[in-house]
């Protein structure tokens, strides 16, 4: 799974760190969500509502 976060539309909600921490970290520093672990989303199972519940869509899920 190939995970990526649009900077450029990411508003910095934090949502997607609360529903799946394992691959996403909001860095405070500069108001983004970063991807830390997007390997960790085949066992987690989190990345998918975590995409669905961006209030601005900025995740996006590749199956590879
Ligand atoms: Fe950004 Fe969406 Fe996460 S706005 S912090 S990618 S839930």
């Amino acid at each position: 799974m190939n995970v990526i976060v649009d900077q450029d539309i990411c508003i910095g909600c934090g949502t997607c760190e609360e529903i799946c921490p394992a691959v996403f970290h909001l860095d405070e520093m500069i108001g983004k969500a970063q991807v830390i672990d997007a390997d960790a989303c085949e066992f987690v199972g989190c990345c998918e509502a975590a995409e669905e519940n961006c209030p601005v869509e900025a995740i996006t899920l590749e199956n590879e």
